[in-house]
């Protein structure tokens, strides 16, 4: 341990307590950060995780809430994220909040611009030190190009990177790896560890349970908005996290997979995509078959192609891009995302807030909207089933939210995405592409998404899945396909689909 208990901490919450309109997102939470400590925030989703965040970093302003904040011993009022910044506190949230027509190393610098002769903003310096920053989280990224343009891993670095560029007292990340693959986030944690090694404190919130314990000095679990126990490290296990957390015990049975596969549903041949702005193959020459009834794990690194391909084979890749793509039930190729829709296939991207909810619309409509056709008859909507199908994918989900008709924007990150992923579990596709569908959900809901995805599989649809969690990928798929370099490595399949082959073949 480097943190001795009489340390004083940097900043302490005292009896916290935050409502919302028929909520309370926490209640009575005490909470403290030590100089040189990671200390870990766990939780399922809506336990109040964020919440605790943005009362720590003035989001959530003094006076509304009840309890108060200390910062190295005196209490302290943060009426706004510039007051709790100009204490030294630095946040990387759990939405991202790039500006995206601006470029990396802009987003980096943003509004602390290096200016040549006190005026002009000097672009060579902020390109160079972007470089530089990012460089120390191993990431390469073309710091002049637009973010917008950038998968949502590489803007996640860019958030992390600006969040890093000065020298904080403390730094606060909320879920920052839930979109990084395996080893992205071994080198964010490294870097923390380093960082809590120079003295900085560290608050970090994860649904990744083995990265808690790998890199946290203490944990605080909270449920419903209360802290359940806080503790050090060693005193924790990942059993009794989980239990904790859900505050019963979880069994998680493994998925049987690997019955007989149906006819190909989907045949992909020869497909390729360009990189809109610079024009370079990102996906190059991928040819495999999806069978219905079967799920198809796609693994490999941050930039291996992975989700321009499941865009490209929903039509919906922006660039130029060619080969051929079939369903089973259709004649001509797909060349559009109508074309897909058409025929069947269904995809849930990985940035579920640009394309997956309309964020002012209810749980609701979110849910149904996509589905309309398929329960009404002759144009009318059958109003009964659609509340009874939504309301059992709220409860199979266990989609945290006050009613069906809340709109979307008022729920956890987490629930957002249960949300999203339930909209397409519901619609019984032909071939469903998943792409990551297991961000930012907590252990129980994970589990009970697999299962339907499972289900769903069983029934006939062909699941084409993207993810970075090898045991999300093994325990889920018939078959793994690692692709590296826009290129498809290896097809995995039965006692050959091991962690140690997948990575062998995704490096
Ligand atoms: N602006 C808001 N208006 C109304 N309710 C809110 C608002 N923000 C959060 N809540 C509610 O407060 C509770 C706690 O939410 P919070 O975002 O803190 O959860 P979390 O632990 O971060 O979950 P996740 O793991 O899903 O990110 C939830 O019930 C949520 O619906
Ligand atoms: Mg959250």
């Amino acid at each position: 341990m480097t943190t001795a208990p009489d340390i004083a901490p940097f900043l302490e919450a005292r009896q916290i307590t935050v409502d919302f309109p028929g909520v309370r997102a926490l209640d009575g939470v005490s909470f403290s950060v030590r100089n040189g400590e990671i200390h870990a925030l766990v939780g399922e989703n809506g336990a109040g995780k964020s919440t605790l965040i943005k009362v720590l970093a003035g989001i959530q302003p003094a006076g509304s809430y009840a309890g108060e904040l200390v910062l190295e011993g005196r209490p302290v009022r943060f009426g706004s994220p510039r007051e709790s910044a100009a204490a030294g506190i630095a946040v990387i949230h759990q939405e991202l909040s790039l500006i995206p027509h601006l470029s990396a190393a802009e987003n980096i610098f943003l509004g602390a611009e290096p200016r040549r002769a006190g005026f002009i903003v000097d672009f060579g310096a902020i390109q160079q030190n972007a470089e530089r920053i990012l460089r120390r989280l191993n990431a390469t990224l073309d710091v002049a190009a637009p973010v917008s343009t950038f998968g949502i891993a590489a803007q996640q670095m860019v958030e992390i990177a600006r969040a890093i560029r000065r020298e904080n007292r403390l730094l606060i990340l909320d879920e920052p790896t839930a979109s990084l693959s395996e080893r992205e986030s071994r080198q964010l944690l490294a870097l923390l560890r380093q960082l809590a090694g120079d003295g900085q404190a560290v608050v970090y919130i994860s649904h990744r349970l083995d990265e808690v314990l790998a890199v946290a000095d203490r944990i605080t679990v909270l449920r419903d908005g209360k802290v359940v126990e806080t503790g050090l490290r060693e005193d924790w296990t990942r059993e009794r996290l989980i239990a904790a957390m859900v505050g019963r015990k979880m069994t998680f049975t493994p998925l049987a997979s690997s019955r007989r596969k149906g006819e190909a549903a989907l045949r992909v041949r020869d497909v390729w995509a360009a990189d809109p702005v610079s024009g370079k193959p990102v996906v190059d020459g991928v040819s495999f078959d999806l069978h219905s009834g079967e799920i198809l794990g796609v693994a490999g690194l941050m930039g291996a192609g992975r989700t321009e391909l499941a865009l490209t084979i929903f039509g919906a890749w922006i660039g130029r891009w060619g080969g051929h793509i079939w369903l089973a039930n259709r004649a001509r190729p797909i060349r559009s995302i109508s074309d897909a829709i058409e025929g069947g296939m269904a995809l849930v991207p990985e940035d579920r807030r640009r394309h997956g909810l309309v964020m002012d619309f209810s749980v609701s409509d979110n849910l149904m909207l996509a589905h309309l056709p398929q329960y009404s008859t002759a144009g009318v909507v059958d109003e009964p089933t659609v509340r009874r199908e939504g309301e059992n994918i709220v409860r199979r989900l266990d989609i945290r939210t006050p009613a069906l008709e809340t709109i979307v924007k008022r729920l956890s990150g987490g629930n957002q995405q249960k949300v999203v992923a339930g909209k397409w579990l519901l619609g019984r596709p032909a071939v469903l592409i998943l792409d990551e569908p297991a961000r930012g959900i907590d252990v129980g809901a994970k589990f009970e998404m697999f299962q339907i995805i499972r289900r769903l599989a069983d029934e006939g649809t062909a699941v084409l899945m993207i993810s970075s969690e090898l045991p999300e990928v093994l325990g889920t798929s018939d078959r793994v396909l690692v692709m590296r370099r826009g290129r498809v490595s290896a097809v995995l399949e039965g006692t050959d689909a091991t962690p140690e082959r997948i990575m062998e073949a995704a490096v």
